[in-house]
């Protein structure tokens, strides 16, 4: 039977502790410079190495060659204060859990009193302080605040807010953080050496990312993988077993399925995570990490992997292809509804359900007239016509994907492409304008004060300030504003428009358009994170609307994926 990792790799000084030096590095410096402190308070996550440095500095403080930022290890006092030492008469570890009041302060106030049986100072080490009570507090904040030379306090806690402030204020601070991935990664791999343990590839990612940044809970998980290992090798498929990750494999195909519209496959895909007994929250989670991965590498390209470090080369290849294939937008529009969705399976008596009804809804942008659903759209409607640029990601935004190609283009929508709604002519309004002004700039200041006030698909509805307005909009042949519109419209969205002059009513004051909201794809890519979390704020605002609407989509879906036809009578 062995011993637990972290307890047979617990620092037994300060350099061995990995991601703190934000501590490490001061308080070295004032044990070399001697000038410690009576008292010190270190706080932080659980499992980050505050009891561990508490035991490395009374090490330090009560070495025989001390006080010194290295102890000897040597000496009497650093033998028994080493990992599988005894312990030390002389530095006194109390769990405040269980000894939190006012008559165990009072205890200790008198063991205080006692000198050092053998070394330099008494060291109470108050682990778990904020779990002593006010009064306990109080009852030894007299002895903290002027303990005799031969005393050092140390405390330790989750909850430093809990410890009262006047103590607080008599000790020196010190913060514990979560340890970063890339160095818990490398600290476990390091182990794995040392204790020649063979892992497959991505495993330690993955319990790099259980262990959320606690080296405790990081090196416990290593453990139980490396228990029920076989051979010494840990395999990848077993650490996702144990783990309870959605498998890369199936996670690429869902993203495969999903950029290639096939409902199939992706039905399919959620059915194998059902059968398999996985979690559908934690899959959920899993593929909307993925897609956040895939924004990130659509938006700095192969630099994401100084970003995303724990992911492998090629893997980042594979993902940089899969962007391609889905396209920024409906990258941006999948996590909205995937974050959606996974607030709407807290609590839901079927998730499988929430599951599918998400997925279908990734699937099909069409029914969905927000302004990324819309962009989402529109980007598929280009794959569809040849024409999506495989831009990289600083390129021209999405409202000019068209500009130089038109000879290829058919000179209207084709046949069975989704028709430009009024609500795409509405949300890329600003898009269209900003075009126009670039081919001229007197046609934009004709068109600007007109107002468009309907699309069916083909006939642009344009109310006119004035006859005159009217008049100048068609006047000009083939250089005329009503041309130059239309180029920049079919530059735009792809469509070419017919008009139909709506004169404003006698009387009616002039309509100044106001430029419609614009969309700004280039925002949506280069701030990707931000920006889809200003989606989720505006998804959570319309959540009442999306649930009525979600009745009817359950339907869309049954049409549009499955090809399913209503049946009549009822
Ligand atoms: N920064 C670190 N570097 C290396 N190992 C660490 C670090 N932090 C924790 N460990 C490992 O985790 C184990 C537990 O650490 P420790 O008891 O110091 O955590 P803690 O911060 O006191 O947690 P808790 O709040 O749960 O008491 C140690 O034995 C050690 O193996
Ligand atoms: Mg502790
Ligand atoms: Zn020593």
């Amino acid at each position: 039977m062995s011993t637990a990792l972290y307890r047979r790799y617990r620092p037994e000084s300060f350099t061995e502790l990995i991601g703190q030096t934000q501590v490490t590095v001061p308080l070295m410096a004032a044990l070399k410079s001697d000038r410690v402190n009576h008292a010190y308070l270190f706080s932080g996550p659980r499992g980050c190495g505050k009891t561990t440095s508490a035991r490395i500095l009374a090490r330090c403080l009560n070495c025989a060659e001390g006080p010194t930022d290295t102890p000897c290890g040597k000496c009497a006092s650093c033998i028994e204060l080493s990992r599988d030492g005894s312990g030390s008469l002389d530095v006194i570890e109390i769990d405040a859990a269980s000894h939190n009041k006012v008559e165990d302060a009072r205890e200790l106030r008198e063991r205080i009193a006692f000198a050092p049986s053998r070394d330099r100072y008494k060291i109470f080490i108050l682990d778990e302080a904020h779990m002593v009570t006010k009064d306990g507090f109080n009852a030894l904040l007299k002895v903290v605040e002027e303990p005799p030379a031969h005393v050092k306090f140390i405390f330790a806690t989750t909850e430093p807010e809990k410890v009262i402030s006047t103590i607080r204020s008599r000790t020196h601070h010190y913060p514990f953080r979560l340890v970063p991935p890339a160095q818990m990664l490398e600290y476990l791999a390091e182990m794995c050496a040392s204790e020649k343990v063979k892992v497959d590839e991505g495993v330690l990612s993955l319990v790099v990312r259980s262990g959320g940044g606690s080296v405790r809970d990081s090196l416990s998980l290593l453990d139980q993988l490396i228990a029920g290992s076989e051979k010494n090798h840990v395999t990848y498929e077993r650490a996702v077993g144990l783990l309870g990750y959605t498998d890369l494999a199936l996670l690429d195909s869902v993203i495969d399925a999903f950029a290639a519209g096939d409902a199939a496959e992706v039905f399919s895909s959620v059915d194998r995570v059902i059968q398999s007994g996985q979690d559908p929250h934690r899959f959920v989670e899993d593929l909307l990490e993925r897609v956040r991965d895939l924004i990130v590498v659509g938006s700095v390209g192969l630099a994401a992997k100084n970003v995303l470090r724990d992911i492998p080369a090629d893997q980042l290849e594979r993902m940089r292809l899969q962007v391609e294939r889905f396209g920024k937008a409906e990258l941006t529009y999948a996590a909205e509804v995937i974050s959606e969705g996974l607030t709407r399976m807290n609590g839901a008596t079927s998730p499988k359900l929430q599951l599918e009804l998400m997925v279908s809804k990734v699937l099909v942008p069409a029914q969905d007239s927000s302004e990324t659903g819309s962009l989402a759209r529109i980007e598929r409607l280009e794959r569809r016509m040849g024409l999506g640029g495989n831009a990289p990601a600083t390129a021209a935004p999405v409202s000019t994907p068209v500009s130089t190609n038109t000879a290829a283009v058919p000179t209207n929508t084709a046949a069975g492409l989704p028709a430009v709604s009024w609500d795409v002519m509405q949300s890329s309004w600003g898009d269209v304008m900003t075009k126009l002004a670039s081919i001229s700039r007197s046609a934009w200041q004709v068109v600007l004060p007109q107002t468009p006030i309907g699309f069916d698909g083909s006939v642009l509805d344009i109310r006119f300030a004035n006859e005159h307005d009217m008049q100048v909009f068609k006047d000009g042949g083939t250089s005329s504003p009503s041309e130059v519109l239309r180029k920049a419209i079919f530059e735009v969205l792809g469509v070419r428009v017919k008009y139909r002059a709506v004169a404003a009513h006698v009387g009616e004051p002039v309509v100044q358009v106001s430029t419609p909201k614009k969309v700004e794809p280039v925002a949506l890519v280069t701030e990707p994170i931000a920006k889809v979390e200003e989606k989720i704020e505006e998804v959570n605002q319309n959540r009442n609307k999306l649930i009525d609407e979600k009745a009817q989509m359950g339907d869309s879906v049954l049409r549009d994926v499955l090809g399913a036809e209503p049946i009549e009578g009822n």
